[in-house]
């Protein structure tokens, strides 16, 4: 029983040495930035952006393994798969394809549900959905 805590301690203390370099906030250049009306924005910062945007707010077990692990994944995935603070800088093909993406996103996993267990803020409404919705199938429609 000792032997085995005593493991685990190590265990511990060792995968606190597993580097996850994900900063909370990126560079950003002029002009990159999604520029959506302010209910959108609004909306998409509360419930998003910690994980599609370059700034994060980590929380305070952010910094400790295992928890850390799983949350610096969790923001370096999602950054890879669509940054609303390099918005600009996705091709008009892109940029559709994202915005098609959205309603369906949040109508079945985001924010992850993980993530909601503890930003409850960030549930979406239906009204949230909606405007979501809505913004995206008319910025959609400009650029077909
Ligand atoms: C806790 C982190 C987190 C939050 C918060 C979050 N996402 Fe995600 N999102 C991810 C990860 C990780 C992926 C990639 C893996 C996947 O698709 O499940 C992803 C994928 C996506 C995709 C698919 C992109 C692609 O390339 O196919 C869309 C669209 C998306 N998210 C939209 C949203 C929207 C809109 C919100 C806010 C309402 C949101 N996400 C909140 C982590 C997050």
């Amino acid at each position: 029983m000792k032997k085995l805590l005593l493991l685990l301690i190590l265990i511990f203390i060792g995968i606190q040495f597993i580097p996850m370099n994900v900063p909370a906030d990126l560079p950003v250049k002029e002009g990159e930035a999604l520029e959506a009306p302010e209910n959108v924005q609004a909306i998409l910062k509360r419930s998003c952006f910690d994980c599609h945007s370059s700034h994060t707010t980590y929380p305070w077990y952010s910094s400790i393994a295992p928890a850390s692990i799983f949350t610096k994944m969790h923001v370096k995935e999602g950054r890879e798969h669509l940054n609303f603070s390099a918005w600009n800088n996705y091709s008009d093909e892109k940029k559709l394809k994202y915005l098609q993406k959205i309603p369906k996103a949040i109508k079945s996993k985001m924010p992850l549900p993980s993530y909601l267990l503890i930003h409850k803020e960030a549930k979406l409404s239906d009204a949230d959905k909606q405007v979501l919705t809505d913004w995206a199938s008319e910025v959609a429609f400009d650029l077909e």
